[in-house]
């Protein structure tokens, strides 16, 4: 059986560095995910924002959470329930203005660890943008260029909480969807497990690994690479014991960034043609908030839709 890839990318520093770029495109064409080590950053770092989101939970978020559950009565659910999920999350903003500083309830030293997580976060992915344009035959910068719009790429932060739960299997921690965005870095628990990919008809565990971090590819990596890379489904398992940390950093497009297939994508995809649409980040983000849990392929005949009826417009007026 394939086994989950890992990257180690202190081997992209040597002679190994050829044999490393193939894993990170053969996971991209045929997972959709893989796991970093030897990413570069700090792991005493990393030990502290874990010890301050687990800290945090407690604090500030375990309290309203039982309440939650119980005012919906979803400890007692006797059939499936299908538009929740077993989880407790905030959101950060970083880019392209941070918000962490208006958030409440938290302290200071958690302000701190998290901005110097993210800021190591946000190299990490630019880095690994310029590999997947190296495999892709994408001029250096191609990428990080597709996602600047006016004001840079977005880049956020969702911290999420997946306590114990007694009926997993009537609830989902995270019901199974693809990423709307760019590229996903996840810093996820060492010891309670729970994500899963799609892989062939098949659920597939993601590792918990201490130290690493996860990456998978989001909708717009698909759009823009014609379908090469493929946002790939995911969900998370709630899990009878122990409570899972999640922190997922988003690297997105800008909200006014034209996204379109690389037209060198096109001409290698040649048989394929152009099959992805042409439009605005902030219009599929719009589009995407109200059907997360549903297929990708409508959003992108949905877009499509708009852009034939944008161009249809243009057409009229001339
Ligand atoms: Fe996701």
């Amino acid at each position: 059986m394939e086994t989950f890839p890992v990257i180690d990318m202190e081997r992209l520093n040597g002679g190994e560095r050829g044999e490393t770029m193939d894993l990170i495109k053969d996971a991209c064409e045929n997972w959709g995910f893989f796991e970093l080590v030897n990413h570069g950053i700090s792991h005493d770092l990393m030990d502290t924002v874990e010890k301050l989101t687990k800290n945090h939970y407690r604090k500030c978020m375990e309290k309203r959470f039982k309440e939650m559950v119980e005012s919906r009565g979803l400890d007692a659910a006797q059939s499936e329930i299908n538009d929740m999920d077993w989880e407790s999350t905030f959101f950060l903003r970083h880019l392209p203005v941070s918000n962490i500083s208006e958030i409440p309830d938290l302290d200071e030293d958690y302000r701190k660890a998290m901005k110097e997580f993210v800021v190591d976060l946000e190299k990490l992915a630019e880095q690994l943008l310029d590999l997947l344009c190296e495999n892709l035959g994408l001029e250096k910068g191609y990428l990080k260029n597709a996602f600047y719009g006016s004001k840079g790429p977005t880049f956020g932060t969702k911290v999420s909480n997946y306590p114990p739960c007694p009926k997993p299997e009537l609830i989902k921690g995270l019901r199974a969807h693809t990423d709307a965005g760019g590229i996903i870095l996840l810093f996820q628990d060492d010891k309670v497990s729970g994500l899963q990919l799609l892989k062939d008809g098949k659920w597939v565990d993601v590792p918990p690994m201490r130290h690493s971090i996860v990456i998978n590819i989001g909708d717009q990596l698909e759009v823009i690479t014609n379908g090469k890379y493929k946002s790939v489904l995911h969900r998370v398992i709630a899990q009878p014991d122990g409570n899972r940390m999640s922190i997922a950093s988003f690297y997105n497009p800008g909200s006014n960034a034209v996204i379109y297939p690389a037209p060198t994508m096109v001409e290698k995809e040649a048989e394929k043609s152009q099959v992805y649409p042409k439009y605005v980040f902030e219009d599929y983000m719009k589009l995407y908030a109200g059907v997360k849990f549903l297929a990708k392929e409508p959003r992108f005949e949905a877009m499509k839709a708009v852009e034939s009826t944008v161009n249809l417009a243009s057409i009229a007026t001339v």
